[in-house]
Order: C-alpha cells, then sequence, then structure tokens
C-alpha cells in the first residue's frame, strides 16, 4: 500500500484551512486550494495565528510549526494543484451540484489512482463517485474544529476499495486522529447521527413541558458527563442552520418527521438563531 505524501485541499474556509496545517503538520506536501483567492490568503493568516498560540502554550514547537507551513502552499488553479496529488480532499461549501461538479473536473485532473475524499457532513461519496476508478472515492469527515477534535469518520459505501479506506485511515493516524470507519452509508454518520437524537429528544422533552432549556442541559452535562447540553449546542451551532440539517435529513431518509420540529421553526421565524443572533434558547446579551 502506497504511502500518502502529496496532499490537496480543496475549499480554504473553516474546515478545509485546518485539514490543510493537519496535513502538512503530518509531514505531507501539502496544496490549499479555493476559487476565491481572499479566501486562501485569509486562510494562511488565520491558520498563522492559531499555530502562534498553539506553540505559546506549549501544543507544538516553533520548528515544528516552522516545518509545517514549509510544506503548505497555496493555489487558486486546481488543475496545478491536483495533476500530482495522492489524496484530493474536498472540503467546499455543501452543495451537491457543486460537488458534483468539482469531482467531474477532478476525474480529468487527478491521477486515476489518487483518492478522492470528501468531507461533506451529510452527502455520502456514491453521490459524487461517476468517475473512473470509483474504488478510490470516500467520505472523510473531520469535526469542527479540525485541528482540535480528535475524531475522523471514514465512509466507503460499496463503491470504495478496502485500500482507499485503509489509506485514508492511515492518513488521519498520521495527522494524530482516531479514525472510525462507518461500515454502510448512512445519512449523519455516527456522531452526528447521535447528536441528532440527543436534539429531537431534548426538544421532545421541552415541547412535552417536561423542564426548561437550563434543567434539561444541566441533567445531560452533570447526569451523562457531556461537556455541553444540547440546548447550549444547538444555540453554538445555529438554530437555522439545525433546521437545514432536519430538512436535509427528512428529504434524505424519506421519513418526514425526522424533518425540523416546530420549536426550531419558531425560533427562526422571530430570528433568534443561537448565539450568532444573540438569542436562541438562551439569551446573550449584546454582541
Ligand atoms: N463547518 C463545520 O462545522 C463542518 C464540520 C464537518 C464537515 N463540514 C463540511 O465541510 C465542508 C466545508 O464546510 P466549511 O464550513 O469549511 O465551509 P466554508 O463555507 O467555511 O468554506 C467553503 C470554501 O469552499 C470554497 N469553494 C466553494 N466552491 C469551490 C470550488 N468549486 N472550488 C474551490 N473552492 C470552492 C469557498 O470559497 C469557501 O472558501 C462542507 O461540505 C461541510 O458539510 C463542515
Amino acid at each position: 500500500m502506497s504511502e500518502i505524501s502529496r496532499v490537496t485541499v480543496i475549499g480554504a474556509g473553516v474546515m478545509g484551512s485546518q485539514i490543510a496545517m493537519l496535513a502538512a503538520q503530518a509531514g505531507c506536501t501539502t496544496t490549499l486550494v479555493d476559487i476565491d483567492e481572499n479566501r486562501v490568503d485569509a486562510a494562511v493568516e488565520t491558520l498563522r495565528r492559531t499555530m502562534a498560540r498553539s506553540v505559546e502554550r506549549g501544543r507544538a514547537t516553533a520548528e515544528e510549526v516552522g516545518a509545517a507551513f514549509e510544506l503548505l502552499s497555496t493555489s487558486t488553479d486546481l488543475s496545478e494543484a491536483a495533476s500530482d496529488a495522492d489524496i484530493v480532499i474536498e472540503a467546499i461549501i455543501e452543495d451537491l451540484g457543486a460537488k458534483r461538479a468539482l469531482f467531474a473536473q477532478l476525474d480529468e485532473i487527478a491521477r486515476v489512482d489518487a483518492i478522492l475524499a470528501t468531507n461533506s457532513s451529510s452527502i455520502v461519496s456514491s453521490r459524487l463517485a461517476s468517475v473512473r476508478n470509483p474504488a478510490r472515492v470516500c467520505n472523510m469527515h473531520f469535526f469542527n474544529p479540525a485541528l482540535v477534535m480528535q475524531l475522523v469518520e471514514v465512509v466507503g459505501g460499496d463503491h470504495a476499495s478496502e485500500e482507499t479506506v485503509a489509506r485514508v485511515v492511515g492518513l488521519a493516524k498520521c495527522m494524530g486522529k482516531t479514525a472510525v470507519v462507518v461500515r454502510r452509508e448512512i445519512f449523519g454518520f455516527i456522531a452526528n447521527r447521535i447528536v441528532g437524537a440527543v436534539f429531537d429528544e431534548a426538544i421532545s422533552l421541552l415541547e412535552a413541558g417536561v423542564a426548561t432549556p437550563e434543567e434539561i442541559d444541566t441533567a445531560v452535562t452533570l447526569g451523562l458527563g457531556h461537556p455541553i447540553g444540547p440546548f447550549a449546542l444547538l444555540d453554538l451551532t445555529g438554530i437555522d442552520v439545525n433546521v437545514g440539517i432536519k430538512r436535509l435529513e427528512a428529504q434524505e431518509t424519506g421519513v418526514t418527521s425526522r424533518g425540523p420540529s416546530r420549536t426550531l421553526l419558531e425560533l427562526v421565524e422571530v430570528g433568534h438563531l443561537g448565539k450568532k443572533s444573540g438569542r436562541g434558547f438562551y439569551e446573550y446579551g449584546a454582541r
């Protein structure tokens, strides 16, 4: 099994920039690509600040961080950046059409043996596998913030080869992560599916008048040892984002009852989107 040494990450947003940093820290020659030059510049600036803090806190040495930045370059030219990669990790916007168009381009540009992985939170890779050699296509799902969160879910589906899954698991390990292989394609994979079930149950307890958001969050943090309660987490990720996820879940699973709850829809309607709008289940005061 050949080792992965050249990584191309596409999409210099919240996830892609940190995934590229992880790859460079793992010793891979890494290129971070975006269609928008400002995004790649901003990503590198943010990474420099984040990594400087890491050094200050003793989580990495200045030499290690310097060596990683030596291996990291940026580009807005997909052809140049992806033609020689061992793996391309796609982390562009969560839009099936955009991802399919990108995979079609990659099919032309990337080596036929290069792994094509998607970091999508909800799109299973079989939807993107209309390429030569679909055996090299899989999901490689990181968690936010990717530099900190330990888990990577690797999903092969029926099309991906065992070798592809094993190589992606190997890369995740080189990045210092723990990889969990998800053995069937399923909406939400494992972790988001579990947290979704917790959100659903918390909201149904609230709607049944069993307890307040504060009381439910206290029960979950103190009783179950979760670092954050479901309502605080819904506020943090954004109520509108969660409504979007629930709509997609209903559509993808074909189960309409999996759609957004009345409570979430009402909050979005009055503009209470969570922490970012100053109010969701909780009030956050002036921003
Ligand atoms: N944000 C999260 O918490 C999170 C967690 C896990 C997985 N994900 C997944 O990661 C992916 C990226 O999410 P994000 O939050 O980093 O998004 P983001 O909006 O922060 O960044 C997306 C970037 O992709 C770029 N882009 C769009 N189309 C492109 C193209 N065709 N070629 C190159 N670049 C392109 C945009 O300019 C932007 O910089 C999504 O699929 C999302 O589901 C997100």
